[in-house]
């Protein structure tokens, strides 16, 4: 009997199985230091920060994920929003900035260039750079900012995995141990992304398995203390083609964004592609919050998981812009994974949804 292998897209990273050898071009700084997630590397940055220079306040977009939130608090620093979401420009009182301030600025799904950080160099504060949603821009490459810090597990199919670097030249020490609260979720995560990569392959055909130790992995991620990723994690960072990846989700964002405008009924915020930025993946924008609702709801129906990057929560709830643009926004992944003709199945999906 011929089975068909089932279809998806978005969401999570399968397992992707590595080069054979080392592959030539390293995909981080030689100074970058390696933790368990995203979360770790910017509360290590930030205690470096407290240590060196005596920050105590950090200044936080308005528009961010609740992990980012968490891992200043962990820091035990105060954590201060500032207006910023990627359809608008940042609003910070840099007069107001002291030396004991930091100012945490996001490269938000790789759209954003560094004059906002060149502006924060003129203030006594330090500057530390998110560069998650596209760790290998030309803003990231020549980033002169006192720590950058990437979470790896969101652009590559790794279990774990987050970098922090000083372009400044702090030296950071690296995690000692890995930690076993932090090593049970990631192995967690890394069971679920071999069980998943089974599934695309039509060999096992429970989708909760997967997605159980997805969500339980997730969910025991923390900021503290810091950890080392699994010792699988730097073997398959250096086995990785991460720039021919990079490549692939360029020309992909740029063919489905291309596609989605053709849709009259949605807003395709993404901005025209250059030459040194590439994007994180699509982002649409509904008309209203409940038109976003039904459709994600549809398309899930159809197994495509678009996400919606960030949530609200109440750091976000400072600036009514931000929680706005949340409830009517939309992500969709244009990564390495998916071809032509899956992006071209997403763009079915969305004409079906607003013919209905
Ligand atoms: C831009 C950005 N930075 C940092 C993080 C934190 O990364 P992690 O979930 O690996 O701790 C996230 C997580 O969603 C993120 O989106």
């Amino acid at each position: 009997m011929e089975t068909t292998a089932p279809w998806e897209h978005g969401s999570e990273f399968a397992w992707v199985p590595p080069l054979g050898n080392s592959y030539p071009k390293a995909a981080l700084p030689a100074n970058a230091v390696l933790y368990g997630n995203g979360r770790q590397a910017l509360a290590a940055a930030l205690l470096e920060g407290k240590k060196r220079r005596g920050w105590r306040r950090c200044y936080v977009p308005s528009y961010i994920c609740q992990s980012v939130v968490d891992a200043v608090h962990a820091a035990d620093l105060e954590c201060v929003p500032y207006p910023d979401l990627p359809v608008a420009q940042p609003d910070l009182d840099c007069n107001g900035l002291r030396p004991s301030d930091c100012v945490l600025i996001v490269n938000y799904f790789g759209w954003r260039s560094w004059q906002f950080s060149q502006l924060i160099r003129t203030t006594p504060a330090g500057i530390i750079e998110d560069h998650t949603h596209d760790p290998w821009s030309a803003w990231a490459s020549n980033s002169v900012a006192d720590f950058c810090i990437v979470s790896l597990r969101k652009i590559l199919p790794l279990p774990d995995g987050g970098a922090v670097w000083s372009p400044a030249g702090y030296s950071i020490d690296p995690p000692s141990v890995e930690e076993p609260d932090h090593q049970r979720a990631a192995l967690q995560k890394l069971v679920g992304m071999l069980i998943k990569d089974q599934y695309l392959q039509g060999i096992n055909t429970d989708k909760n398995l997967f997605r159980c130790f997805q969500t339980e992995g997730e969910s025991l991620f923390t900021p503290l203390p810091l950890s080392s990723p699994l010792k699988i994690t730097p073997y398959l960072l250096e086995r990785f083609p991460w720039d021919q990846w990079r490549n692939k989700r360029a020309a992909n964002v740029e063919y489905l964004a291309t596609r989605l405008r053709e849709i009259k009924h949605i807003d395709i915020l993404n901005p025209s592609p250059t030459t040194e930025t590439c994007s994180f993946g699509v982002v649409i924008r509904c008309p209203t919050e409940s038109v976003r609702d039904r459709l994600r709801q549809y398309l899930i129906e159809r197994n495509i998981y678009p996400a919606v990057l960030w949530p609200k929560h109440p750091h976000m709830m400072s600036d009514p812009r931000a929680t706005e643009f949340s409830k009517r926004i939309l992500f969709f992944h244009a990564d390495f994974r998916y071809s032509e003709a899956d992006l071209d199945r997403v763009v079915q999906a969305v004409h079906e949804f607003f013919r209905c």
